[in-house]
This record gives structure tokens, sequence and C-alpha cells, in this order.
């Protein structure tokens, strides 16, 4: 596979020196762009979006083309798979996802079947061959799925925003059932990954949004082990991350699952991040997204203190803890690039 010009996120994920540290930014393409709401306006919308590659790769160059940044990620969403599952996937305005047909019971579950990713989200390959096209002679494409936890989540929750009761009462009363779910989730998401990177994705990564709605032994039972089993069913010359929002306290874990770099959130310390996952994975984050509300001159405090927690290692991704929030201010966001170039160069220098 070709090398893009720009390997600094390629470098980092391998942990191999870097002039500083690589930076993109989780939910770059959205809300908080103008350009994007028009386009998500021509498309009708965000599942329009979705479903046109021309338009999907659009969204995703649009913050290339306002800021530096070191890795594109493909526009789609994780709820793509339990769409392509027959859940019946839509967005109420202002609401979140919905599933028309969440799974409830074990003959739900037994109804299930592994979608054909090059039929049901051949949308998501043409978007991802489009931006390697288009954008992957210079910067990297990432390709990505949710984890099978978070995915179970909301096709049985239904929805986003709850309580996580359902999901907790099937985990606990039906645990075959659930266990077969989290089977079939794995093989989904193993296939729609490896046709990501079969249609051009230089690195993916699984977000685990919702592994923090478990402790202990369940959190490596439900999110973990299948998460792990997605790692084995993966090329390893192609990096793999994985997002473990709410993993702080089991990273050593996370990182055993057989990916090249965790992602962490916000609630985590980044020089602990490091020690935890030890000499065997990259680490990604995590800047406090509500930092860029402050002002710049306080945001770019905050910048040089997530560098500085990492410190003068390679193997660090800078980005969010987690998503950007739609009413940010675009130039906020040129604000955090620029901190993380000016001020990752200096440390590097001191290597
Ligand atoms: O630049 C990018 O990262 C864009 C690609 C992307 C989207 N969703 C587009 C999107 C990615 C990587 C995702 C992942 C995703 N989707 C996650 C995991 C990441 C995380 O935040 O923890 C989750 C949990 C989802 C499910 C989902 N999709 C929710 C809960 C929502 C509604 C919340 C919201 O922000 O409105 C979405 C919708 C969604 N996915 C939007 C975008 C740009 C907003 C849709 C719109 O334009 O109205």
């Amino acid at each position: 596979m070709s090398v893009p010009s720009n390997d600094r996120f390629l470098r980092a994920l391998r942990r191999e020196p870097t002039d500083r540290p690589p930076v993109w930014i989780m939910r770059q393409a959205g809300r908080y762009l103008p350009e994007y709401r028009a386009l998500r306006a021509r498309a009708g919308s965000f599942l329009a979006l979705c479903r046109t590659p021309e338009h999907a790769c659009e969204a995703a160059l649009q913050p290339l083309r306002r800021y530096p940044l070191d890795a594109a990620i493909v526009f789609s969403d994780i709820l793509t798979i339990p769409d392509a599952m027959g859940l019946g996937l839509s967005f109420a305005e202002g609401e979140g996802p919905r599933l028309a047909r969440p799974v409830r019971s074990a003959a739900d579950i037994r109804a299930l079947g592994v979608p054909d990713p090059d039929a049901e989200l051949r949308y998501v390959l043409d978007a991802v061959s489009l931006l390697r096209r288009e954008a992957g002679a210079r910067t990297p494409v990432i390709g990505f799925a949710g984890s099978p936890w978070t995915l179970a989540v909301y096709m049985v929750e239904g929805r986003s925003g709850g309580d996580f009761a359902r999901v907790h009462s099937l985990r606990k009363e039906a645990p075959a059932a659930f266990a077969q779910l989290l089977d079939v989730l794995a093989q989904a998401v193993a296939a729609h990954l490896r046709a990501q990177i079969e249609a051009g994705a230089h690195a993916v990564m699984v977000f685990d949004s919702w592994g923090g709605a478990l402790a202990g032994d369940a959190y490596l039972r439900h999110s973990l082990a299948p998460t792990a089993q997605v790692m084995a069913a993966l090329p390893d010359d192609v990096p793999r991350i994985v997002y473990a929002r709410g993993g702080g306290a089991a990273l050593a874990a996370v990182a055993a699952t057989g990916c090249e770099a965790v992602g962490v959130d916000e609630t985590v310390d980044l020089a602990a991040a490091r020690r935890a996952v030890g000499d065997r994975c990259a680490v990604q984050g995590n800047l406090d997204p509500d930092c860029l509300r402050q002002e710049p001159a306080e945001l770019r405090r905050a910048v040089r203190a997530v560098l500085d927690a990492y410190g003068a290692h390679p193997g660090h991704i800078f980005n969010l803890g987690r998503g950007i929030a739609p009413d940010i201010e675009p130039q906020q966001v040129a604000e955090l690039v620029d901190e993380v170039r000016a001020h990752g160069a200096n440390e590097e220098a001191a290597l």
C-alpha cells in the first residue's frame, strides 16, 4: 500500500519518532462547521449525506481544507451496522439516533445475521475509496466501526441517552443469547473493518463509547473480549486504535486486546496512560472538549498540559477525549491545532 506523504500519524501509531505529535479531532467533520451544515441541507439529511459517497467524501475533506490535520476520518456512523442488520436507523432532529426494531429477546438475537459489507454497506466502502483517492496521497485515512458492546447497547436500548436498564437486564437474564449477540456483532464489525481496509483505509478505529457503563469483570467480558475478537480477525499490518471511553481504570487490559493504539477520554492522566500501556501501544487523546469554550490563551495552555503530560516520548496522537460539540467556534480548532504544532515541535526538539 502506498504511504501518504504526511506519515506522522502512521509513524506515531508504530511508536516511531516524529517531529511533533500528529493531531486530528474526533468528529472533526460535523455541525460546528457551517460548510457541513450547508452540505447536510443539500443532501437532505444526515443519513442521505452518509449514503451518498460523493457527499460523504466532501464532508470528510471539509476539516482538512480548514486545518493542517494529520489524519482524515471517513464520514459515516457507527450505527450503519445495526441499520444493515435490519434494525431501521433514523435520526430525529435534535434527538440523536433511533432504531425502529430494537433487539429485546433471545428470538430477536437468533434472527440476526452478519451483513455483507460489499452489499449492505457498499456506500461506506465507496466513501472510503473516494476519500483515499482525494486525500490519501497526502493524508492517512481512518476507517472505523463501533465496538460490539457499544453497538449492542444501541441495538437493545433502541436510542441514546437512556440509563442502560434494558441492556443490563438482557445481559443478566439471557447470558447465552447476549453472548451470541456480541459474537454476531464481533463478526460484523471485523468484516466491515476488513472491507474498509480493502477499500483503502490506512488505519482503523473501534469506538467503545459505552464501555464505561460496565464495571470490573463485566467490562472485560462484554466489552474487551469481543473487541479482542475483532482485533484478532484483522490484518496485523494495518494499525488498529481502540477508543476506550470510560476504560481509564483498565488501560493495560485495553492494550491487551491486540490494538496498536489506545484512545483515552479526558478523565485519564496521559502520563499514567503511557505507563499503563507500557511499550505495547501508542496513546491517542485526550484534551477535554470543553476547553474549546475557553479563551484562546486558556485553550492553548490546556493543549500544552496534555502534550506535557504525555511528555517527549514517541507514540502520542493528539486528539480530544471525546467528540467536538456542535456549538464550538471553528477558530478555536485552528488555535488548538496551531498550539500542537508549535509546542509539540519544541517538545520533540528537546528529546
Ligand atoms: O469526523 C467524524 O468523526 C465524523 C464521523 C463520525 C460520526 N459519528 C458522524 C456523525 C463518527 C466517527 C461517528 C461515531 C459515532 N456515532 C459514535 C462514537 C463516537 C462517540 O462520540 O462516542 C457514536 C456513539 C455514534 C452514534 C451517534 N451518531 C450519535 C449518538 C449521534 C447523535 C449525537 C449528535 O451529535 O447529534 C450521531 C449522529 C452523528 N454522527 C452526527 C455526525 C456528524 C450528527 C448528525 C447531524 O449532522 O445531525
